[in-house]
C-alpha cells in the first residue's frame, strides 16, 4: 500500500491574501453562467468587456508594427517607448523624467510586485490606503512586508488624513503607497494634501508609490495633481498605463517613472533594472501603442464630460443612490467605480459578502464587497461605472429591490437617512 498522498503545500502567506474580485463570487457567477444564469457582472473594471474599445490610433500603432514584435526588448522597455513617456512626464513637470528611469511591465500589476521585491526586507511595512486596490496589499505580503493602513474615511470624503499616515510611520516604514484618483472610492486628491505627505515621506526618508492609472478619469472639473512633481528630489515611483484611460487592459502595458534625487534612488533603480532583466521583457506588441498614446488626442475627456458614456453612467448611480432610502454615496471625482454604503434598517446586522452572494443569486447581478479592499467595516460595495446608463439604473433597481428586503426582514420602519433627503 502506498502512504496517503499528501496535498501540495503552498507559500504560507498565501493564507494572508485576496483578491476578490476574481475570487469566490466570480467563481460562482462562472458556474450559474454555465447552468445558463444571465448575469450583469460590474466586479471588474475591465472597459473592453462593457463594449468599449482602445482608440483606433492605438490599434493602428500596433498592426503597423507587428512585424517588429518578435525579438525580446530591452528589460525596461523599447527605447521609443520610455522616450515618449520620459517626454511626457517631463511635461508634466518632473525635471529629472528620462527614460533609463522608466520601466515598462505587463500592466501596471507586474511593476507594483516587482517595485515591492526591489524594495522590501522581511518584516519592513508600507503604508497603504483602506479602502485599498488588493494587489497593492497581496504584492507586500507576497514580497515578505507588513502592510500598515492609514484610513480613507467616507466622513472624510475618502480623503486620507495625514496626521493619521505620520503617526503611523515607524522605523520599519519603507514606503507610502497613494492611489489616485482612487480605486475603489474614486476620491482625487487636492494638491494641498500631496504636499502634505510629500513631507511626510521627506522627513521618514521613505518612497512614494504613486499609483496614477486613473490620472485622466475625472468628472465634474476635478483637477488631477500628479504627486511628482511635488516630490521634486523626494524619491517617487509614479505608475499608469494603457489599461483605463486607454481602455486596452489586455494588452497588458503598464509603466512606472522613477524620479528623486540620484544618490538617493540610484541602487533601487539598479534594483528594478536586475529585476526586469529577470523576467526578460513585457509584452512587446503592446510597447508599440505607447508612444501613439501618450502624444496622441485625448479620447477620454469625451468619455468622461456630460453625454459621455462614463459621465451618464456616474450620473444614473449618484441619482439612484440619492433616491434610495438604503444607499449613501460620495460622489466619484475620478476613476471607474462607485463605492455605496448601505445605511438605515437595511445595514442591521448587514455583512456585505453575503449581500453580494445574495444579490447575484437572487437579482443576478455582481458586484464586489467592501471588505475586499481592506477595510474594517462591512457595510460598502463596489460597482464600475462600466455599463451604459440604462443598464446601470436596472441594477440599482435590482439593488435596492435587494435592500428593501433586508430592512424588511430587519423588522423595522426604513428610518430615513441621515443626509437631507427631506429637504429635496
Ligand atoms: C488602482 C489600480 N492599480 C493597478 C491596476 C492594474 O492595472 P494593469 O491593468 O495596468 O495591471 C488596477 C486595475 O484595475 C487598478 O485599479
Amino acid at each position: 500500500m502506498s502512504a496517503p498522498r499528501k496535498p501540495l503545500a503552498t507559500r504560507e502567506r498565501l493564507s494572508e491574501v485576496r483578491y476578490e474580485i476574481r475570487g469566490e463570487l466570480a467563481r460562482r457567477a462562472r458556474e450559474l453562467e454555465a447552468q445558463g444564469r444571465k448575469l450583469i457582472k460590474l466586479n471588474i473594471g475591465n472597459p473592453g468587456a462593457f463594449g468599449f474599445r482602445a482608440p483606433e490610433h492605438l490599434q493602428r500603432a500596433i498592426a503597423d508594427d507587428m512585424g517588429r514584435t518578435d525579438p525580446y526588448t530591452h528589460q525596461q522597455g523599447l527605447p521609443v517607448a520610455r522616450e515618449a513617456i520620459a517626454a511626457y512626464y517631463a511635461r508634466r513637470g518632473i525635471a529629472d523624467a528620462h527614460p533609463d528611469r522608466v520601466f515598462v511591465g505587463n500592466g501596471v500589476s507586474e511593476l507594483i510586485d516587482l517595485s515591492l521585491r526591489a524594495l522590501l526586507n522581511p518584516g519592513d511595512e508600507v503604508l497603504l490606503p483602506s479602502p485599498d486596490y488588493p494587489l497593492w496589499s497581496a504584492a507586500t505580503i507576497l514580497n515578505d512586508g507588513r502592510p500598515v493602513y492609514y484610513s480613507c474615511d467616507a466622513d472624510n470624503d475618502f480623503l486620507p488624513d495625514p496626521v493619521q499616515i505620520e503617526a503611523r510611520v515607524s522605523s520599519r516604514t519603507r514606503a507610502i503607497v497613494l492611489i489616485n484618483p482612487n480605486n475603489p472610492t474614486g476620491a482625487n486628491y487636492p494638491r494641498e494634501l500631496i504636499e502634505r505627505i510629500v513631507a511626510i515621506a521627506a522627513k521618514h526618508k521613505l518612497l512614494l508609490l504613486v499609483d496614477e492609472i486613473y490620472d485622466q478619469v475625472l468628472y465634474d472639473g476635478a483637477k488631477f495633481e500628479p504627486v511628482a512633481p511635488l516630490a521634486g528630489d523626494v524619491p517617487c515611483l509614479t505608475f499608469s498605463g494603457l489599461s483605463k484611460v486607454h481602455r486596452a487592459c489586455g494588452w497588458r502595458v503598464g509603466w512606472a517613472l522613477l524620479s528623486g534625487a540620484k544618490e538617493i534612488v540610484s541602487e533601487f533603480q539598479h534594483a528594478m533594472d536586475l529585476l526586469g532583466a529577470l523576467r526578460l521583457c513585457a509584452n512587446v506588441p503592446g510597447q508599440y501603442a505607447i508612444e501613439a498614446a501618450v502624444n496622441g488626442p485625448d479620447t477620454i475627456t469625451a468619455l468622461c464630460t456630460p453625454g459621455g458614456r462614463l459621465y451618464e453612467t456616474r450620473r444614473a448611480v449618484i441619482e439612484a443612490c440619492e433616491a434610495s432610502e438604503h444607499l449613501e454615496l460620495v460622489a466619484p471625482a475620478g476613476a471607474l467605480y462607485a463605492f455605496p454604503a448601505v445605511v438605515g434598517a437595511a445595514a442591521k446586522g448587514f455583512d456585505d459578502h453575503d449581500f453580494a452572494l445574495d444579490l447575484m443569486e437572487n437579482e443576478g447581478v455582481l458586484v464586489v464587497p467592501g471588505s475586499s479592499f481592506n477595510v474594517p467595516y462591512r457595510h460598502h460595495f463596489r460597482v464600475t461605472l462600466l455599463p451604459e446608463a440604462a443598464a446601470m439604473r436596472d441594477v440599482f433597481a435590482r439593488i435596492d429591490r435587494a435592500l428593501a428586503r433586508r430592512a424588511e426582514a430587519a423588522g423595522k420602519v426604513v428610518p430615513l437617512k441621515a443626509k437631507a433627503k427631506s429637504a429635496a
